[in-house]
């Protein structure tokens, strides 16, 4: 027996019942996990409060480190006492051990530590994907501008510093003067207060005119009209989170009316649908990691 976090309905916190659950065998495809640290992502709240609705009863919790205990038919890359990290469905990484399908685990260099790779893989893939392969027409040059909403929050500190490495001029939005600071100290270019400040004409300021060649936007209701105003001609705008809430129905007029712009919406599930992509995408996240960039979680022990 272990224990694991259940809800039996969407809603709150309150819905959180903390229970004692057997842990099997895994089956062909499928490995066991005794997790050392988890980590936290604002999808588990979508998950728990409905915005992405889940069949119940079910347990929380997309990303974890560990140890592997046991492995089932079929799995290959990883063995009884490997070290190793994921961001993978099904919810569940809320307990003490679970058994997953190995797909989305990948091996944890030992230059990384179990907490730092419960805090990356969820965020850290996602910055990777983001800056790597979701890029406007012709790609994205040294020197060139992105706009990066929600830059203090998890995957934001992490894309600050990722941004740097690939010789971007970041421009990071956050709600507070230390929030913003805290992303300038990790590596964006320029940071925007966007409680106080009006963030699409600081852009133009900052771009001299010309806007930026994409926009990353987790933020969802409340930056998105704004947001298409930060573009050039040309310009992609990739939604890839609903913070504030879901991005309204619009008309794709408007999108010729501001330059002809791309917009898509993007999910980590959709990358890291094979296990070729995975390990691609972790073995680079892994490089940046063991070479030093620093990660915004809080541990907590209990
Ligand atoms: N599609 C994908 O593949 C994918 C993968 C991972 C994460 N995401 C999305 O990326 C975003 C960041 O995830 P995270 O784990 O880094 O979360 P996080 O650390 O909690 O950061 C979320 C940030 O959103 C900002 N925010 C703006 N309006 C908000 C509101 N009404 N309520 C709460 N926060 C608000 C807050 O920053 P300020 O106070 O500075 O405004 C907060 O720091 C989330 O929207 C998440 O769903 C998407």
């Amino acid at each position: 027996m272990t224990q694991a976090i259940r809800i039996r309905q969407h809603g709150g916190p309150e819905q959180m019942e903390l229970v004692d659950v057997e842990v099997g065998d895994p089956g062909p495809g499928e490995i066991r996990i005794r997790h050392h640290a988890i980590g936290l992502n604002f999808i588990d709240v979508y998950q728990r409060t409905g915005i992405y609705p889940l069949q119940m009863p079910t347990g929380l919790g997309m990303e974890g480190a560990g140890v592997v205990e046991a492995v089932g038919a079929g799995v290959t890359h990883l063995k009884a006492g490997d070290r190793a990290a994921y961001a993978s469905h099904p919810p569940g990484a809320y307990t003490q051990a679970r058994v997953m399908p190995a797909k989305c685990v990948c091996k944890l260099p030992d230059a990384i530590d179990f907490e730092t790779g419960a805090a990356m893989m969820l965020k850290g893939l996602t910055a990777q994907y983001l800056l790597k392969r979701v890029l406007p027409q012709g790609g994205l040059q040294r020197g060139d501008h992105v706009l990066f909403h929600a830059i203090a929050g998890g995957v934001g500190l992490i894309a600050a510093q990722w941004a740097k490495h690939l010789g971007l001029q970041l421009i990071g939005t956050a709600g507070s003067d230390e929030k913003c600071e805290l992303a300038r100290s990790l590596g964006a270019a320029h940071v925007i207060n966007y409680q106080r400040e009006d963030f699409a004409a600081r852009v133009k300021e900052i771009t001299g005119g010309q806007g930026v060649k994409v926009v990353y936007d987790s933020v969802g209701k409340d930056t998105w009209e704004k947001s298409l105003e930060c573009l050039r001609p040309f310009g992609l705008m990739a939604t890839f989170g609903n913070a504030s809430g879901p991005v309204p129905p619009f008309a794709p007029g408007i999108l010729g009316n501001k330059g002809s712009l791309y917009v898509t919406r993007q999910t980590l599930f959709s990358h890291i649908a094979t296990r070729e992509s995975t390990q691609e995408m972790a073995d680079d996240l892994f490089s940046v990691v063991a070479s030093g960039m620093a990660l915004g979680y809080r541990p907590v022990r209990w």
